[in-house]
């Protein structure tokens, strides 16, 4: 197959359907949008979170809210609601679709629609807006994934830090783009130093002699799947470790794989046309998606 993205799910016609939850309204899918004079809309100026149903619990959901929270007060975004009136959206909305496992929702928060067509955050003045896309979601993956490195940077966290879920995401899909046009999937990026940093869309780890290796997590999302999988291999007593690495480390890798709520772990088998691994996923990356399936099941 041609095109994989790291966000791969299998055909579901249900989703043709399917109820988007749009400020409190729940309106089918071809009716729901938004303003035209919405700030995410006109400047990508929300924040968002992903979240996955797993046996009729949303995985991780303290944490998904509470990111939420902090990057919203980071941007001096008033949700308007409680993290419990969040969460009560987001079951509304499960409830409404009648989803009990293998769903998928993308959360999103922006300042509101705009007074007039400019920038400054005071013109959005009916903000925010909420709302929240749910997709009956099973991630499949006909190939491992394909990475190339891009020109495009993570970069430091006085511009647009990447740790934000920013509703802009313009770097990391150019950054894709370039990945593609290059002949592969997704994009691997560096950081500021040149050091092995995080893809366009998930956190990246590598396994060497038996050891996890992921970057210092200084220039790249706090993914909630990455902590996970420290704590996993912490317990587990799989050395793991947050540090540099470069590219070389990388290419030698003996296994590679991408965390993020949507795939929890992604096998990897090329970086800029060097195959990586000879199993995908390779053991040491089956191993931590056991102990990943077992945490989301306890
Ligand atoms: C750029 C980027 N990296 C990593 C992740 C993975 O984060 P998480 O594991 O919390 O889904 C995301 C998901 O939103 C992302 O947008």
């Amino acid at each position: 197959m041609d095109q994989v993205t790291a966000h791969q799910a299998e055909e579901d016609a249900r989703n043709d359907g399917v109820l988007v939850w749009v400020d409190g309204a729940l309106k089918p899918r071809a009716e729901a949008s938004v303003s035209v004079f919405d700030s995410g809309f006109m400047l990508g100026d929300g924040v968002w979170e992903g979240l996955r149903l797993y046996d009729g619990r949303w995985a991780f959901l303290d944490r998904h809210i509470a990111r939420l929270f902090e990057a919203a007060k980071a941007i001096d975004l008033q949700i308007g609601r409680t993290p419990d009136q969040v969460i009560a959206a987001l079951e509304e909305v499960r409830q409404a679709n009648g989803m009990v496992t293998d769903a998928h929702a993308r959360l999103m928060v922006t300042r509101g629609v705009k007074a007039r067509p400019f920038q400054h955050p005071s013109l959005s003045r009916s903000g925010p807006t909420m709302v929240i896309i749910v997709e009956h979601s099973k991630p499949v993956l006909p190939r491992p994934i394909r990475l190339a490195t891009v020109p495009h940077i993570r970069g430091l966290p006085m511009s647009q830090d990447p740790k934000l879920n920013s509703h802009s995401k313009l770097n990391c899909v150019l950054a894709c783009i370039a990945a593609e046009k290059a002949g592969a999937d997704e994009a691997l990026m560096l950081d500021v130093h040149g050091f092995v940093n995080t893809t366009n869309s998930c956190n990246f780890f590598i396994v060497r002699g038996g050891e996890v290796w992921t970057s210092t997590g200084d220039y790249c999302m706090a993914g909630i799947t990455r902590a996970v999988v420290i704590e996993l291999c912490r317990e587990a007593g799989i050395p793991v470790f947050e540090k540099n690495f470069s590219l070389v480390e990388a290419y030698s890798a003996d296994e590679a794989f991408l965390t993020g709520t949507f795939g929890a772990q992604t096998p990897v088998a090329e970086i800029d046309g060097r195959p990586i691994g000879t199993e995908w996923p390779g053991p040491v990356t089956r191993q931590i998606r056991d102990l990943y399936m077992a945490r989301v099941a306890a």
